[in-house]
């Protein structure tokens, strides 16, 4: 056995899934969502509702819906309300209503059949299975850039007219949305947006004190005692902060500054420690989202990286992109996507936020969509996405 024991005692506390038992600083928002659906536990059929969580990265959106969503299922159970919260990351499925329905029916009905059925079909069958279970359900679209900037308004509206259309049946489905980028409300139709806009709930970035009261919490959790001293905590705080008050960047910076003192054997997650972390972690770009991207998005990021790497220019146009995005194809033996298709990738991975997009102005000849990749080193992300492809065979 080595003589070094981990700083760790349980490193899953710090897993990017990891619902923690105590919201801190949140009191008042999970308040707000429990208002507006005080309803489903009181007088479950007679009326739905939507809302809307908004708030920069990392501050806490996702875990607040589903803080809310236990909660709330706990206590329809003990009222034998059958109650059921479905959270859905639309990016995950790649902002298709359809793959997002599916989703929720086979988590009721793991074997239905994955064929044959339109978006419009799923959800009739969706309203039928919650009626013949007498259930009800609230359903979070968290990243809902991703769905509205593929299918536009019509997808929210859908969901949010099935339950107008059933005049005298019990009343199923509650929405709750997750909007980063406020400029995508704009493109709902004005009904949804208004229903939305009454009910929003935003959060605000977070302060340094209270990035240390998210951190001290986890790091009872997550670190055997005494291995963080409460100045490394104040350093990840005040860079968390500098970061637009992102938690999930102060606590991945706990946790690879963790993983430094393991790896240089020392008992103490020291600020070097943590000086050495931020090397490695980016604070907008979510690790565990690249292996997400299809194929073809891999290919096609990694070609921008590529061009990124031989130039000190801040903007690829989509041309250059398109170019070395043919080269990285070749090299990888996969027939090129064609210009529409490309087009509709540069918009999935500007919505993720790991490129972003810009219309050329003065200067250029006609216009032209400029690519830009300013949050993440474009060696890094290069290294990065060789690596998953090597992990998927390619
Ligand atoms: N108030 C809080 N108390 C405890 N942990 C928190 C709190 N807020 C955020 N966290 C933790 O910080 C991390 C980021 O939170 P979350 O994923 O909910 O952010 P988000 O707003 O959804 O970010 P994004 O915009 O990237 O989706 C998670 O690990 C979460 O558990
Ligand atoms: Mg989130």
């Amino acid at each position: 056995m080595s003589r070094y024991s981990s700083v760790f005692k349980d490193e899953s506390k710090l897993d990017i899934n990891y619902v923690p038992q105590h919201l801190i600083h949140r009191k008042l928002q999970l308040n707000l969502l429990n208002q507006f659906f005080r309803f489903a536990v009181e007088s479950p059929g007679r009326m739905t509702q939507r809302a809307l969580i908004m708030g920069n990265i990392g501050t806490g959106k996702t875990v607040l819906a589903q803080h809310f969503g236990l909660n709330i299922t706990k206590e329809a159970k003990e009222r034998n309300i059958n109650l059921h919260y479905v959270h859905i990351n639309c990016r995950e499925c790649k902002g298709s209503l359809f793959m997002i329905l599916q989703r929720i029916i086979t988590k009721f009905y793991p074997n239905f059949p994955r064929r044959g059925y339109s978006a419009e079909e799923l959800l009739q069958a969706l309203m039928q299975m919650l009626d013949e279970k007498d259930a009800y359900l609230i359903l979070t679209l968290d990243e809902l850039e991703s769905l509205i900037s593929n299918g536009g308004s019509d997808a929210i509206y859908n969901l949010s007219r099935i339950q107008e259309d059933r005049i005298n049946a019990p009343k199923r489905l509650s929405l709750i949305c997750i909007l980063r980028q406020p400029e995508h409300l704009e493109t709902l139709d004005p009904s949804t947006r208004s229903t939305l806009q009454r009910n929003i709930i935003r959060l605000e970035n977070y302060s340094e004190s209270q990035l240390e009261d998210i951190l001290d919490d986890r790091v009872n959790l997550a670190f055997r005692d005494g291995t963080v001293p409460a100045q490394t905590m104040g350093l990840i705080a005040e860079l968390g902060n500098s970061e637009g008050g992102n938690a999930r960047y102060s606590i991945e910076l706990l946790w690879r500054a963790g993983k430094y003192a393991d790896a240089s054997e020392i008992r103490e997650v020291s600020p070097e420690c943590v000086r050495n972390a931020v090397v490695s972690v980016y604070p907008v770009v979510r690790r565990d989202m690249i292996p997400e991207f299809s194929l073809h998005e891999k290919l096609f990021l990694l070609g921008v990286a590529r061009h990124f790497k031989q130039t000190e220019s801040a903007y690829v146009s989509m041309g250059e992109a398109e170019e070395a995005y043919a080269l990285v194809c070749e090299e990888y033996g996969e027939t090129q996507r064609g210009h529409t298709q490309l087009w509709k990738y540069v918009q999935a991975l500007s919505v993720s936020g790991i490129i972003e997009t810009m219309v050329s102005g003065v200067g250029q000849r006609g216009k032209t969509t400029l690519i830009g990749l300013s949050r993440v080193p474009a060696s890094d992300l290069e290294q990065e996405l060789v690596k998953v492809l090597s992990r998927e065979g390619r």
